[in-house]
């Protein structure tokens, strides 16, 4: 079992640090080997996915990566902004399905923002696509406006698309999920404008004929918005788009009032992953030893089930994160009235113990 280690930026290499004690707690045999992505490896090597960076995350069996992004390198041109990392991690190792549970930890309900009955017990999944859309749609650019009202003026565009077998993929997988869980798709379209997504609806239902035993809806990306706030628990699995999803994504993360404690998987066609945490770099807290690695040790629990096939060791990571939370430590971002606060090595450390 092969891990590339990619801590990143910001409280990163703090979070991961944690993830790779419980990896190392749990008495399997991993390779393990590190390398800088975004902004670190802009500083070390010029890019923020330098070839070795690229050529360890290729070979591994799984990559388990921190977060990348800091202010400081908001005036790089798009090339070398850290956010490329995770783009280019993406398109070239083909991780086209992303899973991002939206979990309420028992404990963690009054951390909401909205009312605790909304939010008890939710469990959502969004199956995000993550290598098509118009985050990589070509053509894009800068240019004087062709034709139009403000012909030769200077516009920008980006382009939307998706092909047939692209839709096709994601759609399998978020059925599959669901078969695994309540058996429920809500497929999010813009299809009363855009052609991409009344395409994108079309595909969806052409593939769920091979799915009878789930059930399938449709509902705009506006409305999902809305239901996801109004009636959140109404959801089970939801499948949507590169940036549908991204917007969704974070929505549904924060229902839960605990972005920290979210993790994700992205998967290609060979089960080939990386596991994140949902949330970012956090720069304005690196180095203050308060960020809360619950996230990127759930997600190495991900990488055990997804990628490593070890479903127990997944459980067990698990368990322990659940144990902690009932012995009331809480991290700053989950801290409150009559728990423990606790720093990240704290935690993790907590989390090795429970393991035991
Ligand atoms: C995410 C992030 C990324 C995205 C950024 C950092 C490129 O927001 O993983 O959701 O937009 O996909
Ligand atoms: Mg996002």
């Amino acid at each position: 079992m092969n891990i590339a280690i990619l801590p990143g930026d910001g409280i990163g290499p703090e979070i991961v640090a944690e993830a790779v004690k419980v990896l190392k707690a749990l008495g399997l045999r991993f390779e393990m080997e590190t390398a800088p992505v975004g902004g670190a490896a802009y500083e070390a090597a010029g890019h923020p996915l330098p070839e070795s960076t690229l050529r360890l995350a290729r070979a591994a069996d799984a990559i388990l990566f921190g977060a990348v992004g800091d202010w400081k390198y908001d005036k790089l041109e798009r090339a070398l902004r850290p956010e490329q990392a995770i783009l280019g991690l993406r398109k070239a190792l083909g991780l086209f399905a992303n899973f991002r549970p939206a979990i309420c930890y028992e404990q963690l309900t009054h951390a909401s923002s909205l009312k605790p009955e909304l939010v008890a017990g939710l469990d959502i999944l969004i199956v995000r696509e993550l290598t098509g859309d118009i985050y990589f749609g070509q053509p894009r650019g800068r240019r004087s406006a062709p034709d139009g009202a403000f012909a030769g003026s200077e516009e920008a565009f980006d382009t939307m698309r998706y092909t047939r077998p692209e839709i096709e993929r994601i759609a399998r997988v978020a059925f599959d999920a669901a078969r695994q869980r309540h058996k429920r798709v809500t497929s999010v379209d813009k299809a009363n404008v855009l052609e991409t997504f009344q395409f994108w609806k079309d595909v969806v239902s052409d593939v769920h004929k091979d799915y009878p035993d789930v059930q399938l809806e449709h509902m705009y990306v506006d409305n999902a918005a809305m239901q996801l706030v109004k009636e959140p628990k109404k959801f089970d699995v939801i499948v949507t788009g590169n940036m549908f999803g991204d917007i969704l994504s974070d929505e549904a993360s924060m229902l839960t009032g605990s972005i920290g404690m979210l993790p994700s998987a992205s998967l290609n066609e060979k089960k080939q992953g990386l596991y994140e945490p949902s949330h970012g770099s956090a720069p304005d807290i690196a180095g203050k030893g308060v960020a809360n690695p619950l996230a990127t040790i759930l997600s190495a629990a991900m990488m055990l089930r997804f990628s490593l096939n070890q479903p127990e060791a997944a459980d067990r990571i698990e368990a322990a994160v659940k144990t902690v939370l009932a012995q009331g430590l809480r991290t700053p971002d989950i801290h409150s009235e009559g728990t423990t606060r606790v720093g990240t090595t704290q935690m993790g450390d907590a989390v090795v113990n429970a393991l035991r």
